[in-house]
């Protein structure tokens, strides 16, 4: 953060959000909240409110909440410091003079000097194309049928004609060697010295999710090889955990996201008006990216090639969704190879009925199955019939796993009562499926042990924020490290800390973060509903669960990855020791 920790606090403190929010806001007044229409999605009837106490919005109606500082950087779209300048302007606090804070920042930051030249090479690129010297490159996306507005719209370059001009533009913008090194923008050789990989191709900045760019891939005109080139990845630029086009499509509030798989496809859909494209960084779609969609939606829809490649991506994709908790479909791009070249031959409209069209994951990946097997031999049927059932097993939900054995006995003619059969066969055999195990209270059962252990994690800090007393019962058995989720760690340091001092300011906790994106996940701790719990035995058997869930996540953790290292192994004994002693341990609320 560029500005002292204090400072930020104190700017917050004295720009209520209520009186904020009402500059932008009409807002109505109901017992301790202020009511209006949410300035963030189109609505009639007030669903977003404001919490004078709390000093928090929040909208029930599209989900957004945080803090005064989320709120100016979402309405104004202003980065973290521009809102503190707004905000310390706006109640005449004073800042320390804007060249010092350069200053500062320059000593303080890799990853701010990091993001400095990525941006200025962006810049060198994005004029380079629109010289007489960019010429073959703009031909080139022309002839690729980019409009000047994408070319624009996602900072299009060109790097020209050898690797030597950006390194000398980047010397003369004071960036040193070792930082333009590090940032991949170019490597040293005995010959030439210092030089850019990157030379006569078309460039795209890759941006993160705050439009500021953290690498670039760069493709060669026309054939050749590596047909892209990619930024190595830096302390900015991290391939598993970006996404390319999500810093539009975060917004594009389109009820679905769709994952293709190249650069191209993604900037001929925003072209076409499909604003909620993103596509993996050349590497293959991971956990993380998964996580980060499902900020903003749970449907994916997945756009990827037509070929064997693409269905293999695909169903690779659909099992990483299936893990984060996303509900994935798979759009249909036949005859032709990929989403760009579907949209040059058919257009927009012809697209939007692939996506209304668009196959469930399950039906996707049986009928990819049913292509392996020949249907005429009835050994083979009986396979392609137990492979259906193998892959049923993997709905642990009763009702869940009969509708889809409903719907997939209809569609290829088995009878449902010998696919049961066949179902249950199965499960007992591999033990699999078994009579699901019913959720505890105030845990929902969900796939897989990250996701649960995430939940537990995120279930305790917002009980705790939601119900501040409860801290005093469970303080000893509970400490900011046994959360293994950084996010959550570091909302359970600021807010145990507080809460020592008999303080709760979930406002300040939020600007701990400078990416928008942490601050809305965690101004959503504070912001989720507990399911409601009746009696004081469900409150405190709820409680115990939660805790034990995130000792035992911290524990396993720990025994995982414990390795050779001493203190680990301290920690491991030490978290199994406390794990035994919590087990036994009534916590009465
Ligand atoms: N990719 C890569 N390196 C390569 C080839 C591909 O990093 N040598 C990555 C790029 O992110 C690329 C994606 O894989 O966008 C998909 O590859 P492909 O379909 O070949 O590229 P497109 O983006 O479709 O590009 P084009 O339409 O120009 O062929
Ligand atoms: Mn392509």
């Amino acid at each position: 953060m560029y500005y002292p920790e204090e400072l930020v606090e104190e700017v917050r403190s004295k720009n209520d959000i209520v009186e904020v929010v009402s500059g932008y806001v009409k807002l109505q007044r109901k017992g301790n909240n202020h009511w209006g229409c949410c300035p963030f999605h189109n609505e009639k009837t007030p669903s977003f409110s404001v919490n004078g106490p709390k000093q928090m919005y929040h909208c029930f109606g599209c989900g957004v909440s945080g803090n005064v500082y989320t709120f100016v950087m979402k309405y104004e779209n202003y980065s973290f410091p521009e809102a503190v300048r707004f905000l310390a302007g706006r109640a005449g606090v004073q800042l320390p003079e804007l060249e010092y804070t350069d200053e500062m920042r320059r000593k303080e930051s890799k990853r701010a000097r990091l993001l400095e030249v990525n941006k200025a090479a962006a810049k060198f690129f994005y004029y380079q194309l629109r010289t007489p010297r960019g010429t073959l490159g703009y031909q080139y996306l022309q002839k690729r049928q980019l409009s000047d507005e994408t070319m624009h719209k996602f900072g299009l370059g060109y790097a020209g004609k050898n690797g030597e001009d950006l390194v000398r533009y980047l010397r003369e913008k004071g960036f040193e060697d070792e930082l333009i090194k590090e940032s991949g923008l170019a490597s040293f050789s005995e010959k030439r010295g210092l030089v850019s990989p990157f030379w006569n191709r078309v460039m795209f900045p890759i941006q993160d999710g705050n439009h500021r760019v953290i690498g670039f891939g760069g493709r060669v005109m026309g054939d050749g090889e590596p047909k892209y080139l990619n930024s190595p990845e830096t302390p900015i630029f991290d391939k598993r955990r970006n996404l390319y086009g999500l810093n539009f499509a975060r917004t594009a509030r389109s009820g679905n996201i769709i994952l293709c798989e190249g650069y191209m496809d993604v900037i001929a859909m925003h072209q076409a008006g499909f604003h909620q494209a993103v596509a993996s960084l050349g590497t293959a779609f991971t956990l993380e990216q998964a996580g980060l969609l499902r900020r903003y939606t749970e449907n994916v829809l997945l756009a990827y090639d037509s070929d064997g490649a693409g269905v293999k991506a695909a169903l690779r994709g659909i099992g990483i969704l299936r893990e984060a908790g996303l509900t994935g479909r798979v759009i249909n791009m036949k005859p032709y190879k990929d989403p760009d070249e579907f949209m040059k031959a058919c257009g927009r409209e012809a697209f939007q009925e692939r996506i209304d069209q668009a196959e469930n994951s399950f039906f996707f990946e049986i009928r990819i199955l049913e292509g392996q097997y020949d249907m005429r031999d009835p050994e083979q049927k009986t396979r392609f019939h137990r492979e259906i059932a193998r892959k049923l097993c993997d709905f642990t939900e009763d009702v869940e796993r009969e509708n889809y054995l409903q719907a997939v006995a209809d569609k290829y003619f088995i009878g449902a009562e010998n696919l049961r059969r066949l179902v249950v066969s199965y499960a007992s055999r591999t033990g699999l499926a078994r009579p699901v195990e019913r959720p505890k209270p105030g845990t929902r059962q969900k796939n897989s042990p990250q996701e649960s252990a995430r939940r537990s994690q995120r279930l305790l800090v917002t009980w705790i924020t939601d119900e501040p007393a409860i801290y005093g019962k469970i303080r000893q058995y509970i400490s900011p490290e046994d959360f293994t989720e950084e996010m959550y760690r570091k909302v359970a340091g600021r807010l145990f800390e507080q809460l020592e001092q008999g303080q709760f300011r979930p406002a300040d906790i939020i600007s701990m973060f400078e990416d928008e994106e942490e601050q809305k996940q965690a101004a959503e701790i504070f912001n989720t509903s507990l399911p409601k719990l009746q009696t004081g035995q469900e409150r405190e058997k709820a409680l115990h669960d939660i805790l034990m869930a995130v000792k035992k996540n911290r524990y396993e953790y720990d025994t995982a990855n414990m390795g050779t290292d001493m203190g680990a192994l301290n920690r491991v004994i030490e978290g199994k020791r406390a794990l035994e002693e919590l087990a036994k341990t009534h916590i009465s609320l």
